[in-house]
């Protein structure tokens, strides 16, 4: 069985899909949610889809206990879904290849250290491209840097704001984010089509 760790530090409506798209699948399974915000909306849904949730802080998250446990939890993936700090470079060593990120533009541009929520989309507004989408990547121990496993687009409108990209960006990530993770742990890469893409857009 492939064990994945979830980590997420807001609103987790990529946590809570992943949850749901691999609940009773017959080799992939959500082992926890891994939060570093007491308040953030992702512990209450991970809880109420009955999964397990940790809390952690700075320290905990750059201690070699902290690795050991995930470790002897039999987590061989971790995934970020919506989660703000940089990966330790002992962590990203220990599962190297097997930290998969998403993030709500097109890599390399409009990623960073800062670029993350409403920030994102107001940058790509601001750009004047018309289209956006989103990268689903592995990490490394820089920001939204290692390799890219898949992208899929949509269209920026004239009239849109943060929040009206950011729901057409969501659309994307929810129909994409788990199949994704799927394939790429079944086969070792992920092969969509442009056509298959496209067609579903
Ligand atoms: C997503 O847009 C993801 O790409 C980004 O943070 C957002 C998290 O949304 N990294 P949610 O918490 O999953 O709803």
């Amino acid at each position: 069985m492939n064990k994945l760790a979830i980590f997420a530090s807001g609103a987790g409506s990529n946590a809570l899909n992943l949850i749901e798209y691999f609940k009773g699948h017959q080799s992939v399974a959500i082992d926890a949610v891994y939060c570093n915000r007491q308040d953030a909306p992702v512990i209450g849904k991970a809880r109420a889809a009955g999964v397990k949730v940790v809390l952690f802080s700075k320290k905990d998250f750059q201690s070699e206990a902290f690795i050991r446990e995930l470790k002897e939890r039999g987590t061989n993936w971790i995934i970020l879904a919506g989660f703000l700090w940089l990966v330790p470079l002992l962590m990203v060593k220990t599962w190297r290849g097997r930290i998969i990120n998403i993030h709500p533009a097109l890599l390399p541009d409009f990623g960073g250290k800062g670029m993350f929520g409403h920030h994102v989309h107001e940058s790509v507004i601001k750009s004047g491209r018309s289209r956006s989408g989103i990268t689903i990547h592995l990490v490394d121990d820089h920001y939204d840097h290692g390799e890219t496993l898949f992208q899929a687009t949509c269209p920026v409108m004239k009239d849109d704001t943060s929040e009206t990209l950011a729901s057409r960006i969501h659309l994307l990530e929810h129909k994409w984010f788990p199949v994704v993770i799927e394939r790429y742990i079944e086969r070792g890469s992920v092969d969509f089509s442009q056509a298959d893409v496209d067609a579903s857009l």
